[in-house]
Parts: C-alpha cells; sequence; structure tokens
C-alpha cells in the first residue's frame, strides 16, 4: 500500500447519532482533509443484502468494493434506519470487514494530493483502521438526545418512524456494536473525549480546533 509522507490523519470513532459525521466533516473543510464516513460502507453492503439476498455474496460485496466510489456513499437510500439496522449485523462479519479494511487504508494513507491528509470516522478507527493517527476524538452524546437527533433527520427525508422506534433501534446498534467480538466500538486510551449532549455543533467544533490547533501551530 501506497503510504503518502508527512499527512495529517484524524481518526473519529463514535456511537449511532453522536454527530461525529457533522463535526468530522466541518474538520476536514476546516483542515483541507479527505474526509470518509465509514459507516457508509457498511450501509452501503447492508442495502446490497436487502435490495439482491438472491445475489448476496462474499465475491457480490468483493467486487462492489473494488468499484466502489465515495460519490456511491452519498445515496439517500443508504440512510434508512432499516439500512443503518442491517449495517449493524453484517459488520459483525470477519471476512466482511476484511475487504472494507484495505479500502479504508487506502483512503486515510494515500489521499489524493490535493488533499493534506484524511479524516476518517466509524467505530474502530482509532485503533484498528488508523492507530498512528495525529489526532484522535471518540465523540458521544447520551442516547436519548442521539436518538432525537437521528429521529429528526429521518423526519427531514420523510421517513416513516416514530422517535420510540429510532431510539429502540440505537439502543440496539449501541449494544451490537459496543459488545461484538470483532472491531467492537471503544474509547481508547488516547482519544479525546467529546461529549456533544449540551454542546452545540459550533462549540464542538470550536473544541476539536482548538486541540488540533494547539498542537500543529497554526
Ligand atoms: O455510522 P453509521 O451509523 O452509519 O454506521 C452503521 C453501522 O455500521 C454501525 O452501527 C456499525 O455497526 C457499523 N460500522 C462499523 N464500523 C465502522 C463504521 C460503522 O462496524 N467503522
Amino acid at each position: 500500500m501506497i503510504k503518502r509522507k508527512n499527512i495529517l490523519k484524524i481518526a473519529i470513532d463514535s456511537p449511532a447519532a453522536a454527530g461525529a459525521g457533522t463535526l468530522a466533516k466541518a474538520i476536514s473543510k476546516q483542515y483541507n482533509l479527505f474526509y470518509l464516513d465509514t459507516g457508509k460502507i457498511y450501509r452501503m453492503i447492508a442495502y446490497l443484502k436487502l435490495k439482491f439476498p438472491k445475489k448476496f455474496s462474499q465475491n457480490f460485496i468483493k467486487l462492489k468494493i473494488k468499484s466502489l466510489k465515495v460519490k456511491d456513499l452519498a445515496d439517500k437510500a443508504l440512510l434508512s434506519d432499516e439500512v443503518g439496522t442491517e449495517a449493524s449485523i453484517i459488520s459483525k462479519v470477519k471476512s466482511t470487514r476484511m475487504l472494507v479494511h484495505s479500502f479504508q487504508l487506502n483512503f486515510a494513507y494515500n489521499p489524493p494530493k490535493n488533499y493534506k491528509g484524511s479524516c476518517l470516522d466509524g467505530r474502530d478507527i482509532t485503533y484498528n483502521i488508523i492507530p498512528d493517527a495525529e489526532f484522535k476524538f471518540f465523540i458521544t452524546a447520551n442516547v436519548k438526545t442521539r436518538a432525537l437527533r437521528r429521529y429528526k433527520e429521518l423526519k427531514k427525508l420523510k421517513k416513516k418512524i416514530s422517535y420510540e422506534e429510532v431510539l429502540k433501534s440505537i439502543k440496539k446498534r449501541d449494544k451490537s456494536d459496543y459488545n461484538r467480538k470483532i472491531s467492537p466500538l471503544k474509547k481508547t486510551k488516547d482519544s479525546v473525549l467529546i461529549n456533544t449532549t449540551n454542546l452545540s455543533k459550533r462549540a464542538c467544533f470550536l473544541k476539536i480546533k482548538k486541540i488540533i490547533d494547539g498542537k500543529i501551530n497554526i
């Protein structure tokens, strides 16, 4: 694998709907980093499983990942609660994770030349994908706040779902993501904890920016 030298790598892990994606995008823009929401890759695989159950196999996933473009991950169909729940099931499979792993490594260590580095968010980024990241963050919020935020997002997308259903599926996903045997969600000792429960997006962004600027002397 090609590794670009002297790039800035930011690794973020978080439970579902904690605000990591929004923050990661803002940070990536601020520091001109190539951004990847790794959850979207698992969501895309889950979506394929739901849409083509008969064709679904390791080989099928392999081929899809080989031709995967970042713009494919922007598909709104990936945002549904059903796809999220299925993603937390397929992401427990070791062979699937291995296929996704190499895609993520290339992204993290070999971002396009016009970017100064990379920023990835997910569940195992800080200790599995970019263990040598210059900055690591664990972004969280209490479960009810997260459920409310996700509920509002889904409502904007005109999805038919109640707050209670969203809360239930986030709790289920948390349980699975934190307790699974392979690459569970965890906060590493070297990650900075950011609790977004009572902070605005701007306040969270500034908190992270202060940490980064303090170390890279901008
Ligand atoms: O981040 P998002 O909620 O879109 O992720 C969907 C699911 O994909 C998560 O609940 C988790 O099970 C899985 N995932 C993972 N590893 C990652 C990113 C997401 O297992 N790095």
